[in-house]
C-alpha cells in the first residue's frame, strides 16, 4: 500500500543511492521495534519446501546482489522470504566498476547493472555472519535469523586470472561452508571479464572437479549450487548441465542477468551490463524448461529472472523449479511481492 509512494521517492534518486538507502533502512530494521513492525506487515504464511536437504519455510528467496556484504540479514528476514542469498562475495575487498553502473529501464520494468562485484571481501562478511551466530546448527539459530535459510554467493576477484579462479572459489567455500546453509558458485555474472567462460565444458569440468575434491575433505555438510547464465546456446547448456551433474553439485540456479537486448523501449537500453526484470522472463523461463528436461529430477532448481508477480512465480514452480528468487520485481513492486507470491500459491 505504502510502496507506490515510496517508489516515487526512490525513483527520484540515482538507482545505486536508492539501493543503499533501502539497505540502510533494512539494516536498522534488524533492531527493535522496527523489526517487529516489518514482521507484522510482511509476514507470510508457511508453505514449506524441502530442497538440497534443507527445509525452506516457503519457496521465495532474495536473489544475490541486493545484500552483497550481508549487512541487513536480520531486517531482510522480516520481509517474509524463505531464503536470502547474500553476495556475491569475493576473497579480497574490491570496489567494482566505476559509477554510474546501475540503470532503471522504467518503461520496460527492468534494470541494467554493471556493478562488477563490489565487495567488502570475505573477512568482513565472515565476521558479519559470525556476529549473527551462524556457526551454530540451523535448528538453534531462529532468534538471530528468523528461520530463514542463508545462501552465500561466491565469485572470483577481478584481478584473479581465469586459470586461477578455482583457488578463489575454494578459499571462499572453505570460509563460508561452516556459516552458510548453501553456497552458490557464481560463474554467470556478465560484469567480470571472462567469468562466463568458466561455463564452457572443459573449464567447468576443471573448476567443478577441484570443487568436488575439496568438498570431499569437509566434515561439514553444505550444499553447493551453480548459478548459470541465460545466454548459453542449447549445446553449451547441455554441456554445462552434464558437468554439473557429473561433478555431483547439489543444485542449479537459473538464471543470472542477460546480455541480450530485445524489444526494449527505455533510453538506457544501450548501457553495457546485465539486464534483469520483466524482459528477462522469456529467456529465464526457456532456460528453466531446458534445465528441467536435462536434469530429469536429479537436482533441485531455483528459478530466477523476470519474476515480477505471483503468476510468474507460480508458472516457474509449475514448470519444475523447487524455489524461486526475486530481485528486480522488488524494486518495481516492493517487498509485499514476497507475501503476494506466497499467498497466491
Ligand atoms: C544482480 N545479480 C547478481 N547475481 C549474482 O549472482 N551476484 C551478484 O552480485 C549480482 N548482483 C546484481 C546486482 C544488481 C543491481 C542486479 C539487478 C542483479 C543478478 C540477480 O541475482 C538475478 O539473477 C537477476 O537480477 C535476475 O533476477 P530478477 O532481477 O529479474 O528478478
Amino acid at each position: 500500500m505504502l510502496y507506490p509512494l515510496l517508489r516515487r521517492l526512490l525513483f527520484c534518486l540515482d538507482p545505486e543511492v536508492a539501493h543503499h538507502l533501502t539497505l540502510f533502512v533494512l539494516r536498522i530494521g534488524g533492531s527493535q521495534p522496527l523489526f517487529s513492525i516489518l514482521k507484522s506487515i510482511y509476514s507470510a504464511p508457511s508453505k514449506p519446501v524441502q530442497a538440497f536437504g534443507l527445509t525452506f519455510k516457503n519457496p521465495v528467496g532474495l536473489a544475490a546482489g541486493y545484500d552483497k556484504d550481508a549487512v541487513a540479514i536480520k531486517g531482510l528476514s522480516a520481509l517474509g522470504f524463505g531464503h536470502l542469498e547474500v553476495g556475491t562475495v569475493t576473497p579480497k575487498p574490491q570496489p567494482g566498476n566505476p559509477k554510474p553502473r546501475v540503470f532503471r529501464l522504467l518503461e520496460d520494468g527492468a534494470v541494467i547493472n554493471r556493478m562488477g562485484f563490489p565487495s567488502r571481501g570475505a573477512n568482513f562478511i565472515e565476521k558479519r555472519l559470525l556476529r549473527l551466530g551462524l556457526d551454530t546448527p540451523v535448528a538453534t539459530r531462529p532468534a538471530s535469523r528468523n528461520n530463514v535459510i542463508l545462501g552465500v554467493n561466491l565469485g572470483k576477484n577481478k584481478d584473479t586470472l581465469l586459470e586461477e579462479a578455482a583457488k578463489d572459489y575454494i578459499h571462499l567455500m572453505n570460509a563460508f561452508a561452516p556459516l552458510a546453509d548453501y553456497l552458490t558458485i557464481n560463474i554467470s555474472s556478465p560484469n567480470t571479464v571472462g567469468l562466463r567462460r568458466l561455463q564452457g565444458r572443459e573449464t567447468l569440468e576443471d573448476l567443478l572437479g577441484q570443487i568436488y575434491l575439496e568438498r570431499e575433505t569437509w566434515n561439514v555438510k553444505c550444499p553447493i549450487l551453480v548459478k548459470i547464465a541465460p545466454d548459453l546456446s542449447d549445446e553449451e547448456l547441455e554441456d554445462a548441465i552434464g558437468v554439473i551433474l557429473d561433478k555431483n553439485m547439489d543444485g542449479i540456479i537459473a538464471t543470472n542477468t542477460t546480455l541480450a537486448r530485445e524489444r526494449l523501449k527505455s533510453r538506457h537500453q544501450r548501457e553495457t551490463g546485465g539486464l534483469s526484470g520483466g524482459p528477462l522472463a522469456v529467456k529465464s523461463e526457456a532456460v528453466l524448461r531446458q534445465v528441467v528436461k536435462l536434469t530429469n529430477g536429479k537436482v533441485p532448481i531455483i528459478s530466477v529472472g523476470g519474476i515480477m508477480n505471483p503468476d510468474d512465480a507460480k508458472k516457474r514452480l509449475a514448470l519444475g523449479a523447487s524455489l524461486v528468487q526475486v530481485y528486480t520485481g522488488l524494486i518495481y513492486r516492493g517487498p509485499s511481492l514476497v507475501r503476494e507470491i506466497i499467498n497466491g500459491l
